[in-house]
């Protein structure tokens, strides 16, 4: 009779010769910790008793979009339904209507390329295989159905439920986020013939001891007890406790960067005159930046209020004639009305200049991380609403190389390899610089705008020594820090990379 530790036991016990068994199954069945089962599995296999098989398997997972897709069909295939109770052909510009979509190219490219349809003369004409693909699921349907009903498997869980497996994904090729596939380890263990002797000859559970006690020690009981050994090699289930979003600690982080380099935190409204946004930084009021297209105003109420008179004057002036400040100004007729429609700021430079106009005194650094919108189409680098870091530097002594140095500092902290600066444009500096900086497979990505604010900005607010003053994305700090090329990511709920990004690299 051989005393085995009280999993080993069970573990043998399960096992018959010939016959591998799968680890999950075991880890479901016995209610045990898969770590434990997994640590006497080793335990067992280092003496020879069984075999560990290890084997990686594709894992699918259905996704939102994929459930979707099981409860209401493929998109063309619903296209294919309607065209058919449209009388089976329909012109190619009334598709929109027909299928009540505006974008119809994904449906037509389908049903072409499954010959559901075929083009003639301007028409979408449905074929004899399309109608007979009407009351016929095909493979991939099939796929996508199995899968929302399991959640996940293994492609041989499907196939032994009758799927084609091969022939879903040959036919899904080409169409993304119905379902996400992930390579999992798969293992399971069989009994060698060392271990059928062993089990033959008779074996029993002994207790485990897994701590140390004064009472074993006092007792000699320690002598007689089998410990379980620690094994450092063990996988153990992951952990995945909740956490701030990635881009939730990316701005924490640029604050607490800021903060560390001596700088305050000002904020000011999200909603905010164009006096604020635009006149203040010296931006001409025809300006394209502050158009309809670029900039979204608020229509209800359609304008705010505006700060003392004489700074708006003075800020008026400069404009028109260049006031006080020995410049020739812009040359139109500033207008009032104009500056007090208020609009989404599209800049946190706003805010960074009405801390200048509060309090023009040196020496001060200040910065403002805020949500801005710009009328932006979404691509991969651009978004509607976003996150902008701004930050000025009031100083006697600043000049561009300090304005540099602040930069590199800030951007090596957030992890840039190397930062570069280009010469650049904006109406409210001079002179002016984009910043760029370097990670890994990114390259060189655009980080921020930069400069030492124009006389014709600080003068009029009352300011008489250099401004430095910088803003730019904290979304694109974050893809740098995630090694993003996509800025969209950020915002979707992408779970499975919401748990898997780190929280420090
Ligand atoms: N406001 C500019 C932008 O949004 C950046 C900038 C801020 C440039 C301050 C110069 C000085 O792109």
């Amino acid at each position: 009779m051989t005393r085995l530790p009280e999993i080993e036991y069970k573990l043998l016990s399960a096992l018959a010769p010939g016959v591998p068994v799968g680890v999950e199954g075991l880890v479901k069945e016995s209610g045990l910790d898969q770590s434990l089962v997994m640590a006497a599995a080793r335990s067992l296999s280092d003496r020879g008793l069984i075999e560990i098989h290890e084997q990686v398997r594709e894992e699918y997972a259905i996704t939102e979009q994929g459930l979707k897709v099981s409860r209401e069909g493929l998109p063309e295939k619903r296209a294919l339904q309607a065209i058919i109770d449209q009388g089976g052909e329909v012109a190619f510009q009334d598709l929109p209507a027909s299928l009540g979509r505006e974008d119809v190219r994904a449906e037509v490219k389908w049903l072409t390329k499954k010959g559901w349809c075929s083009r003639v003369a301007g028409r979408l004409v449905a074929t004899d295989k399309g109608r007979a693909a009407l009351s016929d699921a095909g493979p991939d349907e099939v796929f996508v159905c199995r899968l929302a009903q399991m959640g996940r498997a293994f492609s041989d869980d499907l196939a032994s439920l009758g799927t084609d497996v091969e022939a879903g994904l040959a036919a899904l090729k080409g169409r993304s986020g119905l379902f996400k596939r992930k390579q999992r380890t798969a293992r399971s263990i069989s009994l060698t013939d060392a271990g059928s002797r062993l089990k033959n000859e008779g074996i029993e559970p002994a207790q485990e001891v897994t701590q140390l006690t004064p009472e074993l020690i006092v007792s000699g009981e320690w002598r007689d007890v089998a410990f379980k050994e620690y094994d450092p090699r063990l996988e153990t289930a992951v952990l995945q406790p909740g956490k701030a979003h990635p881009l939730q600690r990316v701005i924490q982080q640029t604050r607490r960067a800021f903060l560390e380099m001596g700088f305050e935190e000002v904020e000011s409204p999200t909603v905010d005159t164009a006096f604020w946004v635009f006149d203040a930084l010296f931006q001409p009021q025809d300006h394209p930046a502050r158009e309809m297209q670029d900039t979204f105003y608020v229509a209800d109420p359609e304008r705010g209020l505006l700060p003392a008179d004489e700074l708006v004057q003075s800020v008026g002036r400069t404009h028109e004639d260049g006031g006080d400040t020995g410049s020739t100004g812009w040359r139109y007729k500033w207008s009032r009305a104009k500056a007090e429609k208020l609009v989404l700021r599209t800049h946190t430079t706003a805010a960074t200049i009405r801390a200048l106009a509060q309090d023009p005194k040196p020496p001060r650094k200040v910065f403002s991380i805020g949500r801005t919108f710009r009328r932006e189409n979404v691509d991969q680098t651009h978004l509607p609403e976003f996150i902008q870091i701004d930050g000025i530097i009031i100083d006697q002594r600043a000049d561009l190389a300090s304005l540099f140095g602040t930069l590199a500092e800030f951007y090596r902290k957030m992890g840039a390899e190397d930062v570069r600066f280009r010469p650049s444009f904006f109406p409210y500096t001079e002179p002016s610089a984009e910043v760029f900086a370097k990670l890994g497979s990114l390259g060189w990505v655009e980080m921020c705008g930069s400069g030492v604010f124009r006389p014709e900005v600080t003068e009029p607010l009352g300011c008489d020594v250099p401004v430095l003053a910088w803003g730019g994305g904290v979304e694109r700090i974050a893809m740098m820090r995630f090694g993003l090329d996509d800025i969209r990511k950020l915002y979707l709920s992408d779970i499975d990379w919401l748990k898997e990004a780190a929280l420090c690299r």
